[in-house]
């Protein structure tokens, strides 16, 4: 049986603005066997960037962390594999970037994270966040379908 697993990724505004740093990251989603199930280059609204990070609300950060992903278009993609969110996470490394390049310096945030809240890439980390998130971002995209598509396609 096929346990393929679905995770939300954005590649964050400041790092698409250099096509060299996007072009890094792309390679690293292909080599490490992520399939793109679904991608586009857009611009997150405030309406979107408020739901998607509504659970910082309260947070010191939040008014910092949605201007700045509305302030230019983000890499959006669904990406799967066995594992996904895991997979994702540990490439991206530490969220914060000077834990990054501390802990993992090879990582994509310890490689091309700049601060806190530029801090190269997003990624769900759960299951549910990622159905969320995906609902935000690609709101004409059936995940229900997809997996039983892909399950029966790779069984
Ligand atoms: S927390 O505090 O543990 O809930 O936050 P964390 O899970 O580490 O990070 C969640 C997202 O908030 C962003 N973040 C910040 N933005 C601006 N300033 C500061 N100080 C800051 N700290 C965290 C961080 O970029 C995370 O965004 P994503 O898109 O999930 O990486």
């Amino acid at each position: 049986m096929n346990m393929l697993e679905v995770t939300l990724a954005i590649l964050k505004p400041h790092l698409i603005k250099n096509p060299v740093s996007m072009e890094i990251v792309q390679k690293r989603i292909l080599n490490e066997g992520f399939k793109i199930v679904n991608s586009k280059i857009y611009r997150l609204t405030q309406e979107d960037a408020e739901k998607f990070y509504a659970e910082h609300k309260s947070k010191f950060f939040y008014n910092r962390l949605v201007t700045s992903m509305i302030s230019g278009p983000s890499g959006i993609y669904v990406l799967a594999k066995e594992n996904a969110i895991k997979h994702w996470r540990e490439l991206m490394g530490p969220t914060k970037v000077y834990k990054a390049q501390f802990d993992n310096p090879h990582s994509i945030r310890g490689e091309l994270g700049l601060s806190d809240t530029r801090n190269a890439t997003h990624g769900s980390d759960s299951p549910e966040s990622a159905r969320r998130e995906i609902e935000i971002l690609f709101p004409e995209f059936n995940l229900d379908k997809w997996y039983k598509e892909e399950k029966i396609h790779f069984e």
